[in-house]
């Protein structure tokens, strides 16, 4: 076991002062950079404009120390076969350590391509195809279809939303739901899109559920370092021993560093046993062996150099919450928001505005010529709901929310 990590060099403090945040005020040019957000988008009208606010990444320039390491390596201008340096995964380590209070030996770690990779490995490795997977919706589109397109079926443990707009899980429906071909959760902490940063307390009584049912857990918790207002992540592999030895956790560098096209991420195993059989899978099944050149230089460089960068960003992400939040209440009567405790991304409930799901989405892409995403590709409960990205300059933000805001007054 690799227990060792110098803190000062694996890992570099957090703190504001003397940071310069105003990077943060500047509006990238990201047309024609072959981004998914702002470059693959089918106009309604082609010729006009329509401003992106969708697909989860930030508008933000990336840190510093992410490009100084990226270009010293473009410089170097060799690009072979990369492995991963002991040295990333003390400084992933380090980070696990110092961010959410979870010590991991490095041996548990996978590096992959992207969490929901490493979810489809995970699904196709401790499942049989007609075995029953449990996702928990409104969530993540990807959650549904690495179920489905595996040929796994999918049990909707439908989250619950109370009086005050603050969804919960529901136990007592998932503990009915689950039978003897029920074999994994896939769980979403913090929570996309409702942005929930569930408590201890919920993640122990589900973690006590998927004991007693011998559930394994894949827990996606890419979002783990985006919480607002100063709360912390609690890793669900953290809670106990038990817990751990049937949990897979994917966490990444890309939604906290806003580095999603370099496709690093990484899979977290305390199981021995369940950690071989996925990187055998890993290797055999999918034939991946080793990572990208980049990837590997800029994970590096964000987990050990990032946390400045990280904490300005979350300070700015929770003022645009706010402001979005305060701006909605009163400038959109007809539609329900609740402040998210973590992520980037506002989940807008627009049934009350009398208009139906499609007459909203034409509204918003025809009149406010905005982009959102449509709640309906994360279940049922998401007839109604539009999901917005507010990881942007306020500028941008500010621009987006009038003109959905004049488009609905008409
Ligand atoms: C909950 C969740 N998991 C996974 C992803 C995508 O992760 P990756 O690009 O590492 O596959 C996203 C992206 O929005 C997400 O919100």
């Amino acid at each position: 076991m690799q227990l060792i990590f110098n803190e000062s060099q694996d890992y570099e403090g957090s703190g504001l002062m003397g940071f310069d945040s105003s990077f943060l005020d500047e509006i990238v040019d990201r047309r024609n950079t072959n981004s998914i957000k702002w470059d693959r988008i089918t106009c309604p009208e082609e010729g006009l404009p329509i401003l992106p606010m969708w697909v989860a990444d930030m508008d933000f320039r990336v840190a510093e120390p992410i490009l100084s390491a990226m270009q010293a390596a473009v410089e170097h201008g060799v690009f072979g076969y990369a492995g991963i340096p002991d040295e990333a995964w003390r400084a992933v380590s380090a980070w696990t350590r110092t961010r959410y209070g979870w010590y991991v030996p490095t041996e548990w770690f996978s590096y992959t391509a992207g969490v929901i990779t490493g979810l489809n490995i995970a699904v196709q490795t401790f499942t049989r195809p007609g075995e029953k997977i449990v996702i928990q919706p409104p969530v993540y589109p990807p959650f549904h279809s690495s179920v489905f397109e595996n040929g796994r079926n999918l049990v909707y443990n439908n989250l619950v939303r109370d009086d005050d707009g603050v969804y919960r899980m529901d136990l007592v429906d998932l503990a009915a739901q689950i039978d003897a071909d029920t074999r994994m959760l896939v769980l979403c902490s913090p929570h996309n899109p409702v942005g929930r940063c569930w408590s201890r307390r919920e993640l122990e009584n589900l973690a006590d559920l998927c004991i007693e049912r011998n559930l394994l857990v894949f827990s996606d918790e890419i979002h783990a370092d985006l919480l607002l207002d100063g709360r912390t992540h609690c890793p669900f592999s953290s809670l106990d021993e038990k817990i751990a030895q049937r949990t897979i956790t994917g966490i990444a560098p890309s939604k906290t560093f806003n580095i999603a096209g370099l496709k690093a991420s990484v899979i977290i195993t305390p199981n021995a046993r369940l950690q071989h059989a996925f990187d055998a899978a890993q290797r055999k099944t999918f034939g991946l062996y080793d990572a990208n050149t980049f990837a590997v230089v800029g994970m590096q460089a964000a987990y050990q150099h990032g946390a400045q960068w990280l904490d300005s960003v979350l300070e700015y992400l929770a003022a645009n919450r706010n402001y979005a939040v305060d701006f909605i209440r009163t400038n959109l009567p007809g539609v329900r928001v609740t402040p998210p405790e973590a992520t980037f991304l506002l989940w807008l409930d627009f049934s009350s505005t009398g208009l139906t799901h499609d007459e909203v989405s034409e509204k918003l892409q025809r009149e406010a010529r905005v982009l959102l995403n449509d709640g309906r590709r994360f279940g049922v409960n998401g007839e109604g709901f539009f999901r917005l990205n507010f990881g942007c300059p306020s500028k941008t933000l500010r621009s987006g929310l009038k003109r959905i805001a004049e488009a609905f007054s008409r």
